[in-house]
């Protein structure tokens, strides 16, 4: 049987097909400026053969994704997912034959690279029996296989540089059909474009890439101007699923359409802006998303800097003196009603200030008037109770050097850091994303890893993964280390539920 995917009309009119068996056999390079309708005409490759042939798209710019409601692809959100987590889906997705789209927007190259050979590599590797054929699209291959170094490290080059020569030189055997679309054909690593016997070539201004794309496609260089006439949407065939010579064509409409559609043209609003001046130069509001990227601090002067700041803390702010019975029963006291205020369900996700005053009345109705800790003793507390810290803590001497450090951090994240420390302190598993996400007061696992990657930036802690894709965290200095923990386990390691709940 033979399949003939239309891709679109030739200038003349003909319709104008590509066989599969052969794209299989023989895979596809699609180069042309941008906006020259390379992704386009992906898609449409993507949709008329989605039918027939199991997919994969690696997709930098999430374009992809709007596939899915369609023709049900799996979306998979890279940054969701670490490598080793990536591969085994890249296993799995071709164990149950689901077409799938890799999203690697918002990453950065780096990890971009890291992610998408992770999940190509689990592509791969799977066993003989399940060695199907199936479709793996890369949108901008340039950076994935980069003809040179770019800033990325030498690591993450590897892998990625790897796993596309893999895809284009061994995939055949294993079902596996790259079809790979590229900008600046000069910017694509030669060994990976030159796999392809099948070429498709849009619209290029560049004389570097024409003359690479007429190298590739055996053709006098006067020829390949030709390319420099094209039409977005026109492309030129030639290769044995394609057109035995050079063959004009236009690729035809989509069903779905990319996510991000390219800007339209828009009237100007009529209205002027009262004072453009003070609304576009207003001060920005906190970033809530995104810690700052501080420049990295002098940890020692800091720390020495806090520790001669540091208050001697007290019980609780009183003026009248007290006996220790008397404080240790009243510390019990507004110790129990954190924890009430903490039981709400949503406790973890709202606003200090709204714990704040539901803690003052507690506090008043517990008879505290006088003793309710400020707003800054609460913070204290509260970064301590969402810890799951005890108060046997607070004498420990270790401690008071991980207090210290934790004061570098903003507020809010103080909480986390500590949290994370006394796992690392008692050898627990490193907490899960979603734990430490809790902690921060979010509910967003990629700010819990943003978080991560901050406090490492920020030289406290060292994050490592094992080969089980288990998390492991050290303490700067202290040297403490966390036992490995599953980033994706969805609540604290028991020994420290435990804990905080006695706290
Ligand atoms: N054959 C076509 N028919 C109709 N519209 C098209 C066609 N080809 C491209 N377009 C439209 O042109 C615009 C640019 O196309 P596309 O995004 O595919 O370009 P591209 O080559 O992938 O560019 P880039 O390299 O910047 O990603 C899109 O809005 C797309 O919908
Ligand atoms: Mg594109």
């Amino acid at each position: 049987m033979t399949v003939a995917i239309e891709m679109g009309q030739t200038t003349a009119g003909a319709a104008a097909a590509m066989d599969l068996e052969e794209l299989l056999a023989t895979r596809l390079l699609v180069q042309g400026n941008s906006g020259s309708g390379k992704s386009h005409l992906l898609r449409r490759l993507l949709e008329q053969s989605a039918p027939w042939v199991q997919q994969a798209i690696i997709d930098p710019e999430g374009d992809f994704v709007t596939l899915a409601e369609r023709f049900g692809h799996l979306v998979i959100e890279a940054e969701d997912h670490t490598e080793r987590g990536l591969q085994v889906a890249g296993e799995r997705a071709r164990l149950h034959r689901v077409s799938t789209v890799l999203n690697l927007e918002g990453l950065d190259a780096e990890n971009q690279m890291r992610r998408a050979a992770a999940f190509l590599g689990g592509l791969f590797d799977v066993d003989r029996d399940h060695w199907y054929p199936m479709l793996v699209v890369v949108d901008e291959a340039q950076l994935f296989a980069p003809a040179v170094a770019g800033e990325v490290s030498d690591e993450a080059r590897k892998l990625s540089l790897g796993a596309m020569t893999n895809l284009m030189c061994r995939g055949r055997k294993r079902g596996l059909a790259g079809i790979i679309a590229t900008q600046r054909l000069a910017k694509l690593a030669k060994n990976v474009a030159a796999e392809a016997s099948n070429f498709l070539m849009g619209r290029t201004f560049l004389d570097i890439d024409m003359a690479r794309a007429a190298d590739l496609l055996g053709m006098e260089r006067r020829q390949a101007e030709a390319f420099r006439d094209l039409e977005r949407g026109q492309f030129m065939a030639l290769g044995p699923a394609l057109s035995r010579r050079p063959l004009r064509l236009n690729i035809g409409p989509t069903d779905t359409s990319p996510r991000n559609s390219t800007p339209r043209l828009m009237p100007l609003p009529e209205a002027t802006l009262e004072d453009a001046r003070a609304v576009i130069l207003a001060a920005p509001p906190p970033d809530a998303s995104r810690p700052q990227r501080r420049p990295a601090p002098d940890l020692l002067e800091q720390l020495r800097a806090a520790k001669a700041a540091a208050p001697v803390i007290q019980p609780e702010a009183v003026e009248v003196p007290v006996s220790a019975e008397e404080l240790a029963e009243r510390r019990e006291r507004v110790d129990r009603t954190l924890r009430a205020v903490l039981a709400a369900p949503d406790a973890g996700f709202r606003a200090i200030g709204v714990l704040y005053q539901e803690f003052v009345v507690r506090c008043r109705i517990e008879g505290l008037g006088s003793a309710v800790p400020d707003l800054n003793e609460f913070r204290r507390m509260l970064t301590h109770a969402r810890a799951g810290l005890g108060t046997d803590l607070t004498e420990d001497d270790a401690w008071q050097d991980v207090a210290l450090r934790a004061s570098i951090l903003p507020d809010d994240m103080q909480g986390v850091f500590m949290m994370i420390a006394r796992a690392a302190k008692e050898g627990w598993p490193c907490p899960g994303d979603a734990a430490i996400a809790r902690a921060y007061g979010s509910h967003s696992l990629r700010r819990a890893q943003r978080l991560l990657g901050y406090m490492e930036e920020q030289g406290l802690i060292v994050v490592q993964l094992d080969g089980g894709g288990r998390r492991i965290v050290t303490l700067v200095e202290l040297a403490w280390a966390t036992a490995p923990g599953d980033p994706h386990g969805d609540d604290l390691p028991a020994e420290q539920v435990a804990s905080a709940a006695s706290a």
